[in-house]
């Protein structure tokens, strides 16, 4: 008999990614354990909503459109739709996305404000704080460096040293400069406002030590580090000019991004609510819903003291659970734009199928806070061991021998096999509800084995030759075939992809997690398509090329997020080529980035179309010393035959860049926006291997 529980109906989120970088691997981390959460809710027949959004203000998102000369509401456009992308092609299946700089968001703002005014809970303070006079800007911690006021150690940031580890405040530093224009910043007094929170002390300490709101060693660091003592008053108030909503009653004054931020789970919630026709306040003001978050460590005190301050005062619903998850590693070391290991969402999608990360993250990861390393080797092994070594496998096996019987009508005996999957289950699921999905993987790849040991026994390639041995055949691939499909299933809260062709293959969805009680009898399969390559290392290590190639210039000082910050400095917006004609220009570098770009005349040898593309050429073009084949996207303006003996301009020293049709070995430069292109070619006379300066 099939228990079933009375559907719960659960708001999960993940953080709001800053809106100023762009999505990398170690989001991911983040973006797909809480994917996978959500996914399992739903096939557990839960009402699950997801809500997510970008969060947008601050400093460091007003200085980068200084820089890019256009408004702040251009990036966050841009930037909103490359972490959307991004996040679809990793399956993540947000039910909302919206943004912290919405209409709703500053609603909500100015409701809990008032809550907190009422309950006596703000406090009014001058600070002083350092100025930046030629940007007209008030600079944040880690927009000041200078010297440390404990030991002198030179180019320092505001907040700590990084060689005495002295904490202070960049008041304190000698010699201050600001990081963003170098000016000698002046020291200003403006009023801030503050969050009194040690009046919810009492609260405070009981909502994190209880419940299991929080994991044991997150809930022991928040008493240890903050609660065994009283509560600094936070400040969440910034002065002109600050890219961010004007506190109400405290004109010239802005929200500090870290007020206004959390309130965007509010208002994506509202703002879906308001879409679909449910009521935001079943879900924020009454008990009912149960709210998860899900976090990375180095934002837990927001998460798990300002935020429950905020929501107590406001007397909304408190989240039934922070979860809380570590950093990401890769080779064992952290994420490094030199190494190519900074990786980032779309570049990863470039090179390697997102299935493959979806599930050594899941392998990697447990309920505890610890950090998870993505070891590239052991990536490649791992992901082509398990899921292409094992689980695809038993399809790949014995599919094309049932096509055209289809499956046995009775289900066939089987020693047991698919009625110990089938025991598995509440066990597996408890794995995932509990966030421990290497348990869970752990459980599928012993019930993977066991299934290849049973073809390995019953051998059905040889009963194939034997016609007389049909119906056993049929018998074997029928056991094999479901063993197969109660692992797709099991996985199909890290495997959407692959469940989605399973059920395909079987014309058959899976409806629920309970279909893994249920063999699939009597029917006929969809003809059989390949289902996951290996992991082919050359794209791992073409990955890590692109990502080196493409590792910025010193990027914008970011405003430290939280005492423990280890949140990677962000990336610039993407730019879309082919948005041309009124595409922003980029933000200034210095003469040193651009040395780094070795341009050189290039001859063209030979030019050919590429029978797959509908734009590119293959030319192979001569640098002097050497020869390279270039792939160039400008099949639409040039016959191939035009370009022989042409000089063009060519960028040396790219990384190779693996595509569908080959490793193209550089980049010829040409003007316009797809529709149009122009070749740029040196005047003549010029040489081929000539550097251009
Ligand atoms: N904007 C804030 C969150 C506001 S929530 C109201 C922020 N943004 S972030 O873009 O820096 O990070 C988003 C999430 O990704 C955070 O939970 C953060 O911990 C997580 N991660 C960012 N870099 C990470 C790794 N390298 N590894 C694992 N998680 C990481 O914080
Ligand atoms: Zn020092």
């Amino acid at each position: 008999m099939l228990f079933m529980s009375t559907p719960r109906r659960i708001l999960v989120t993940s953080a709001l990614p800053y809106a100023n970088g762009h999505i990398h691997i170690g989001h991911l981390v983040e973006y797909l354990q809480t994917d996978i959460w959500v996914r399992f809710q739903r096939l557990r027949g839960h009402e699950v909503r997801y809500m997510c959004a970008d969060d947008t203000h601050g400093t460091a998102l007003m200085l980068r459109a200084r820089q890019e000369g256009i408004s702040e509401r251009e990036v966050l456009e841009t930037m909103s739709r490359a972490h959307q992308e991004d996040f679809q092609r990793f399956g993540v299946s947000f039910d909302y996305y919206g943004s912290t700089d919405s209409e709703e968001n500053r609603r909500l703002c100015h409701e809990i404000w008032a809550a907190l005014r009422k309950a006596g809970l703000i406090a009014e303070r001058q600070v002083s704080q350092l100025y930046d006079p030629k940007e007209g800007l008030f600079l944040a911690d880690r927009m000041v460096k200078g010297e440390c006021p404990r030991c002198g150690k030179p180019d320092q940031y505001g907040d700590n040293c990084e060689s005495c580890g002295a904490t202070y405040s960049p008041t304190e530093l000698k010699n201050p400069r600001s990081a963003v224009s170098g000016a000698v910043p002046e020291t200003r007094l403006s009023t801030h406002l503050f969050i009194t929170i040690e009046s919810l002390h009492a609260f405070l300490e009981t909502w994190t030590q209880s419940d299991d709101h929080l994991q044991p060693s997150v809930a022991n660091y928040l008493h240890g580090h903050f609660l065994s003592a009283p509560l600094q008053d936070w400040d969440v108030s910034r002065p002109a000019p600050y890219f961010g909503f004007e506190i109400p009653d405290s004109p010239g004054n802005y929200w500090y991004v870290w007020f206004d931020a959390p309130i965007g789970y509010l208002a994506a919630t509202s703002e879906w609510c308001r879409k679909n026709g449910r009521d935001f306040d079943e879900i924020w003001r009454r008990p009912g819903w149960e709210i998860y978050h899900f976090i990375g460590k180095d934002i837990t005190y927001f998460h798990a003291l300002f935020w429950p301050a905020m929501l107590h005062a406001a007397r909304l619903q408190l989240p039934r659970r922070i979860q809380v998850h570590g950093f990401l590693t890769v080779n064992g070391e952290k994420m490094s734009k030199s190494r190519g290991t900074f990786v980032r969402a779309a570049t990863y999608a470039d090179h390697l199928d997102p299935s493959y990360l979806r599930y050594y993250y899941a392998s990697r990861l447990s309920s505890k806070v610890d950090d998870l390393d993505l070891d590239l080797e052991d990536f490649a092994t791992r992901v082509n061991a398990d899921l292409v070594g094992k689980v695809v496998n038993l399809v790949s096996r014995t599919a094309r021998l049932v096509q055209s019987t289809g499956l046995s009508a009775q289900y066939p005996e089987d020693g047991g096999l698919f009625a110990e999957a089938a025991a598995q289950s509440e066990d597996i699921a408890s794995a995932y509800e509990s966030c421990d999905y290497g348990r869970a993987m752990r459980s599928v790849m012993k019930l993977a084995d066991r299934a290849n040991e049973y073809v390995d026994r019953m051998q059905p390639w040889k009963l194939a030759k034997q016609p007389e041995r049909a119906r056993e055949l049929q018998d074997v691939c029928t056991v094999a075939l479901n063993a197969y499909r109660q692992l797709a299933l099991y996985l199909s809260p890290v495997l959407p992809a692959l469940a989605a062709q399973t059920a395909e293959l079987f014309g058959a969805p899976f409806e629920s997690w309970d279909a893994v009680q249920r063999p699939l009898l009597g029917t006929s399969l969809q003809p059989f398509r390949h289902l996951m390559s290996r992991v082919d290392p050359r794209q791992v290590q073409a990955m890590i090329e692109a990502s080196k190639a493409e590792a910025p210039p010193a990027p914008a000082p970011q405003p430290a997020a939280a005492p423990a910050a280890a949140a990677p400095a962000a990336a610039p917006p993407a730019r879309d080529a082919a948005s041309a004609p009124s595409e922003p220009l980029a933000p200034t570098i210095g003469f040193e980035d651009f040395t780094k770009v070795d341009l050189r005349v290039a001859k063209i040898l030979s030019a050919e179309v590429v029978e797959s593309s509908r734009k590119l050429l293959r030319l192979r073009v001569s640098l002097g010393t050497e020869e390279r084949t270039i792939f160039a996207g400008i099949r639409t303006a040039y016959a191939p035959e035009s370009l022989l003996g042409r000089l063009i301009v060519v960028v040396a020293n790219l990384a190779p860049r693996a595509m569908k049709v080959g490793t193209s070995e550089g980049m010829a430069l040409a003007a316009g926006d797809g529709a149009e292109i122009f070749l740029l070619a040196p005047d003549a006379g010029a040489q081929p291997g000539q550097r251009i300066h």
